[in-house]
């Protein structure tokens, strides 16, 4: 069932647990998201960053296949179609294209033009029942070409975009998008605190969810946020899964190289990615 985010982390703000946001680039991956969150019984957010939607030749494309499989699967349980990272020209096209949900990325912005562009962009949103996250601070590292310098937010800042009236803010507290360094510093839960503080009951995002330790997404939850980005996680487990396929030879045993089949171990690794980030979220049984 294709809804907005608004509700689900509404819920997981309130209840102390967290929805998984999981970003999609194919078929497989859409399938393997929408198949494990029906059979956990558990709410979920499809990421897509522009670059993903471009790939997958475009945010009408997404937003039909989703649309299909969400139905030809019977899933049961609330799917929020999300852009993320959005530029202000990508949010319009989201919107355009059905998504349910958008991410708004003015953090590059001089804080006066995210206001105003956010601003815009809720009552755009709000106007046709889709959910809107925000982003001050910036999230460190590299994804699908969006890169970050890592600071930290300014909680008068997002209270700021809070006010706005968007429905989540992902807030930068040392998170970084792909794998963590191994000098990493860990999240600031020094600025997670005083953020939450500010922003009353506003669910938090935490991006870069790949690789933080299961203690820190606890705190972090018990902090306020109550939606997880994962990414990189998946990849790397379809491509280790799809190597000792290959590496076995098994696309030259039989019809193994028949994309069923050679695809298969990596469905199944990101099911099990997924699976796993659901159990640690809390997530499981809520929907
Ligand atoms: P990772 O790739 O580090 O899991 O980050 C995902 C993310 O934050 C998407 O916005």
């Amino acid at each position: 069932m294709l809804v907005s985010a608004k509700e689900m982390l509404d819920k997981a703000r309130a209840g102390k647990y967290a929805v998984g946001q999981f970003n999609i680039n194919n078929l497989e991956w859409t399938k393997a998201i929408l198949l494990t969150a029906e059979e956990l019984k558990s709410p979920v957010i499809l990421g897509v960053s522009e670059g993903a939607g471009k790939y997958m030749t475009g945010m009408e494309t997404v937003a039909a296949m989703v649309k299909a499989m969400d139905k030809s699967l019977g899933i049961t349980v609330p799917v929020a179609l999300h852009l993320d990272h959005g530029s202000y020209e990508g949010c319009y096209k989201c919107i355009k294209a059905g998504f349910t949900s958008i991410m708004f990325d003015g953090s590059h912005f001089p804080i006066e033009e995210n206001v105003a562009k956010t601003t815009e962009l809720v009552n755009a949103s709000h106007n046709l029942g889709l959910s809107i996250e925000a982003e001050v601070g910036s999230i460190g590292g590299e994804e699908d070409g969006v890169v970050g310098m890592g600071e930290c937010a300014d909680p008068n800042e997002c209270k700021m975009i809070a006010d706005l009236g968007v429905d989540f803010l992902a807030a930068g507290i040392g998170n970084i998008h792909g794998q963590y360094p191994a000098n990493w510093a860990g999240l600031s839960f020094e600025t997670l605190a005083a953020v939450n503080e500010k922003v009353g009951e506003m669910p938090l995002v935490l991006h870069g969810g790949t690789g933080i330790p299961a203690d820190m997404i606890k705190k972090a939850i018990s902090l306020g946020v109550a939606k997880i980005n994962v990414n990189t996680e998946c990849q790397l487990a379809f491509a280790a899964a799809t190597r000792e396929y290959i590496e076995a030879g098994k696309d030259k045993q039989g019809k193994g190289f028949d994309p069923r089949k050679l695809l298969a171990p990596g469905f199944e690794a990101i099911k099990a990615t997924v699976k796993e980030k659901m159990e640690l979220f809390g997530s499981v049984g809520k929907a």
